[in-house]
């Protein structure tokens, strides 16, 4: 037993050859749920696990006599591979121009992403780093035009189903029970919303997702930490712009996919597994225009205390 996510809540089996083991202590340095010790210089089992492994399989990665084998919450000692040489790794300049190059792209040429390009943006998204291993970050890929407008004309309909919520009489009712700053945030920011997407969809604009040809929907589990759908969508944005395509993250979906009438049936329709407390979707597409400047950005603060 280990600590449980959707996937499994077995704990890991370390195998550890001591034929191979040299005792070099790295294992026991990497590990941070206290698996290994060294005795008389080889490796064992330490007995003072503290969760039971969790599969990150650091001990696995940099064993350099490749004594230890990891298998089990969905990993394999075959899951292990080479790492690219520093000549492919990027380096600081490289990933800042990068990540200035980067704006929020809402205009999409016609052009479709292929799949071959979905599978390496994918195959990128899927190095982010997870709150516990395996990931729990569940993902809805919607990968042509018609079926991300789909998408969004069933989610404007379900925000008109549920916009009693953001209505004068509810706003009303609500005001003893919210404080200034959330009934300044849903007057200001969720009404009007609420007004564009239902209003621009009838008449056949999509402000919701921007007509972009693939939209992604990353979420996560009851178990799984809240940030983890949020690191992979990030990571997925950068993948993104590396492979020439623009992106935009959408915060204003998930909310509405977890509570209120129809959002079961929604959730259901689209295979979405769960309820999350946190979800973020991102369209991709090929933008249509080209930016010719940057524009900083900076915190809100930075303290060194
Ligand atoms: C968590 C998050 C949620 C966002 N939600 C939306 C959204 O619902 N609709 C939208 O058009 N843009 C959305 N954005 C994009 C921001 O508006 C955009 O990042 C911001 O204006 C800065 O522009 P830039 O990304 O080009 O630097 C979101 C961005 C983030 C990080």
């Amino acid at each position: 037993m280990s600590i449980p996510t959707s996937r499994t809540e077995e704990a890991a089996i370390i195998t550890i050859d001591p034929l191979k083991c040299n005792g070099c202590g790295k294992c026991v340095a990497v590990c941070s749920d206290f698996e290994f010790k060294i005795v008389n210089g080889k490796a064992i089992p330490s007995e003072e696990s503290l969760f039971g492994c969790m599969a990150c399989a650091h001990c696995m990665a940099i064993c350099p006599e490749g004594a230890i084998e990891v298998s089990g919450r969905c990993l394999q000692p075959e899951d292990m591979f080479p790492l690219p040489g520093p000549r492919t790794q990027t380096n600081y300049d490289a990933l800042l121009s990068l990540l200035q190059s980067r704006r929020s792209i809402r205009e999409f040429r016609g052009k479709a992403v292929s799949q071959e390009t979905i599978d390496l943006l994918l195959a990128a998204a899927q190095t982010a780093p997870m709150g516990i291993p395996p990931s729990d970050v569940h993902l809805l890929v919607l990968n042509e035009k018609e079926k991300v407008r789909q998408f969004t004309s069933d989610f404007c309909q379900l925000l008109e189903k549920n916009r009693w919520f953001v209505s004068g009489w509810f706003m009303t009712l609500m005001t003893p029970f919210y404080d200034k700053r959330t009934l300044q945030f849903f007057k200001k920011f969720i009404r009007p919303l609420f007004d564009v997407y239902i209003g621009s969809m009838k008449k056949g604009v999509d402000h919701v997702t921007y007509d972009a040809p693939v939209a992604l929907y990353f979420y996560g589990s009851p178990y799984c930490d809240p940030a983890d759908p949020i690191i992979a969508a990030t990571y997925a944005m950068v993948a993104a712009e590396s492979l020439g395509l623009g992106s935009c993250m959408l915060g204003a979906i998930h909310p509405f996919l977890q509570f209120g009438s129809g959002a079961k049936e929604f959730r259901d329709k689209y295979k979405i597994r769960f309820k999350s407390r946190e979800g973020l979707v991102l369209v991709i597409g090929y933008p249509k225009m080209k930016y010719l400047k940057g524009v900083k950005r900076s915190f809100a603060s930075i303290d060194y205390v």
